[in-house]
């Protein structure tokens, strides 16, 4: 009995060297220390020895199934954290592939566009949009610009049929507005607007700011220290603004707005070819025919429009050349806003 037990210890020792997986272990356990296993069925024979043997013997067996559970437990786990570690190592995912991912940033139009908003809400003005897709009535009649008018000729037009068109300006919220809210008005409308044109300060599509304020003794003076406040904020401290007549036919009188040059400061230099001054937009004292056209009493209201492109103001802040950059979405161009 005695070499039995022995001969069992060394068999299992060796196949305990030939398992490879938990798999076989648990065979393993099944074989030797199971119900019906070899060591179980040890105990079973040991009425057969002598009795004066038989506490020996006993422990003996009971010696060799610890071992052996032992064995199958230390071995178990050395196999599950192998296991573990090859099934990591096969699913693992190499972050530092991420390093490399580029990050987007904000369109420098988009940014030009919340600054500018951000500084005329601070002074109370409200933000709305406007249809892309307009009609003419609301992008030229109501704005004083009748049917065959020659005025049209300066908005190449993109017509989808003789009513309906891309708004060539968001001046064509002016009318919506007064119509539907009625004064008092302060409201800012930015959004995309479309002409028939193109070249290095002209794109087919590009965005403009809007500006209206309708209300009790509005002036020409409220319309220039709004615009002194927003330029001084935008571009620096220093910036003053200069009116100069000019004609648009839904305000009377018209101005076209100055301001100095934000790179030489008024001495003269490329950008500003040598006039230290810049234009940057037109503006003017809504014209009484608006006003009554839209059902405001022209006698009791007066009022302030303003409308500027965003990428002309981008291009001048940031000394952008050519127009076309913001739309060709070149990675190099957009990654210089990245702060
Ligand atoms: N809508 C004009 C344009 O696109 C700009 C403009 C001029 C807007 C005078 C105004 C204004 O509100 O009063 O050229």
């Amino acid at each position: 009995m005695k070499q039995q037990i022995e001969n069992i210890k060394q068999e299992f020792a060796q196949e305990l060297q030939n398992a490879t997986s938990v798999a076989n272990l648990q065979e393993l356990r099944v074989k030797y220390v199971g119900k019906s296993g070899v060591v179980t069925g040890l105990l079973r024979q040991i009425k057969d020895v002598a009795p004066q043997d038989r506490a020996s013997v006993g422990n003996m067996i009971n010696d060799l199934r610890k071992g052996v559970e032992v064995q199958l437990a230390e071995t178990e786990e050395k196999f599950a954290q192998v296991e573990l570690e090859n099934k990591l190592k096969a699913e693992q995912i190499d972050i530092s592939l991420l390093n490399g991912q580029q990050w987007g940033t904000r369109h420098p139009i988009d940014k030009v566009k919340d600054e500018i908003i951000d500084l005329f809400k601070g002074i109370g003005f409200e933000v709305c949009e406007g249809p892309e897709l307009e009609t003419d009535y609301y992008n030229f009649q109501a704005l004083n610009i009748p049917l065959e008018h020659p005025s049209r000729d300066m908005q190449d037009t993109f017509y989808i049929n003789d009513n309906i068109l891309l708004r060539t300006q968001t001046s064509a919220m002016q009318a919506r507005l007064m119509e539907k809210k009625g004064p008092p008005i302060k409201m800012l409308c930015p959004g995309k607007v479309f002409r028939a044109d193109s070249d290095a300060s002209h794109s087919p599509v590009f965005h403009q700011i809007e500006g209206l304020v309708v209300d009790t003794d509005i002036t020409l003076r409220d319309l220039k220290g709004t615009l002194e406040y927003v330029a001084q904020r935008l571009f620096d401290e220093q910036t003053q603004v200069r009116f100069r007549p000019s004609y648009f036919p839904f305000t009377e009188p018209s101005v076209e707005v100055d301001l100095t040059c934000c790179n030489c400061h008024g001495k003269g230099c490329s950008l500003c070819k040598g006039t230290g001054w810049i234009e940057v937009l037109g503006a003017g004292m809504v014209n009484p025919f608006v006003l009554e056209n839209c059902g405001i009493d022209s006698n009791k209201y007066t009022g302030y429009a303003f409308g500027f492109g965003i990428e002309r103001m981008a291009m001048i802040k940031y000394g952008i050349p050519d127009i076309r950059l913001f739309f060709e979405n070149d990675i190099r161009f957009l990654k210089q806003f990245k702060k």
